[in-house]
């Protein structure tokens, strides 16, 4: 049986997502999920075809939730603890002491995971911070996830992972701050709730203010989705969020300096940051 959404229509639905998210889909790759979505959407919403369906999408969705079914359908939420562990060491060993020397201390040393996915990212940096434990036995460390897919962020608050998420956890932080879980892992009850989550589109630039200013930003693994103009447009985004001095952490096959030119490039160790 046909799909709804016709190969004309994936450009018309293509272009609303990425202006919307800057997320960019490739017919070839992604029209049959696509159609798989909209076929289900039309069903469950009992719209006779795509154009109902579309116009609902542009008119009548006030509150954004047919949005959310979209956005939660078409991104990649791929993630695990410790992944690209080098930059969670340089943050711990070399990032946070410096910023503790030259932020005032009454101020909170606050930091962005952006996107968070299911929280492996966020909570891996706070293990991080544990670990080093002298700065936060001294200062206030903020940590807040975003994601705009909202059933991560739900996943996110409850902290429970898969034996695949923790996989590169060395055993002895697994030990001391995880409880087996049936088949998974749930982090301790004193860890459940440090982390912010929020479901924020970062395109959205008056949810993104809302966020407040941040001393370190990481935002690995999402800008391989856009292209150059939306790249560029959340690199400006970051640079604005930043403190001067502010730290941005991108993936490891991500470049701010293809994109950007207004932060500074430096190696700490052999991980690459970008400074304000
Ligand atoms: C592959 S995960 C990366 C998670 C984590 N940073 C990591 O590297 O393991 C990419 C995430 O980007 C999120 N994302 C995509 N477009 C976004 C947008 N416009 N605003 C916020 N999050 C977005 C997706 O929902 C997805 O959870």
């Amino acid at each position: 049986m046909a799909y709804a959404l016709s190969k004309d229509n994936f450009t018309k639905m293509s272009e609303f997502i990425y202006r919307k998210s800057g997320i960019y889909l490739e017919e070839e790759k992604h029209y049959d999920k696509l159609a798989k979505f909209i076929d289900s959407r039309i069903n469950t919403l009992g719209l006779d075809n795509f154009r109902r369906y579309f116009f609902k999408l542009r008119f009548e969705d006030k509150e954004g939730d047919e949005f959310q079914e979209l956005m939660n359908a078409i991104t990649v939420n791929e993630t695990y603890f410790f992944r690209e562990v080098n930059q969670f060491e340089v943050l711990a060993n070399h990032i946070l002491p410096s910023l503790h020397k030259v932020k005032p201390k009454n101020e909170p040393i606050r930091i962005l995971s952006s996107p968070c996915s299911t929280g492996e990212e966020p909570y891996s940096i706070i293990l991080h911070i544990l670990q080093e434990g002298t700065v936060v036995e001294e200062r206030d460390i903020e940590v807040v996830g975003i994601d705009i897919d909202s059933t991560v962020i739900e996943k996110a608050k409850k902290s429970q992972y898969t034996s695949r998420s923790v996989h590169a956890i060395p055993k002895p932080i697994l030990n001391r701050w995880f409880k087996k879980k049936g088949m998974g892992y749930s982090l301790v009850d004193d860890l459940i709730g440090v982390v912010d989550f929020q479901v924020v589109n970062v395109f959205d630039k008056a949810a993104m203010r809302k966020l407040g200013k941040f001393d370190v930003i990481f935002s690995r693994n999402m800008m391989i989705y856009f292209d150059d103009a939306s790249r560029k447009e959340v690199a400006m985004t970051f640079y604005d969020l930043l403190n001067p001095g502010g730290y941005v952490l991108l993936g490891h096959a991500e470049y701010m300096s293809r994109i950007v030119s207004v932060f500074n490039a430096k190696k700490i160790d052999t991980t690459l940051v970008y400074q304000k």
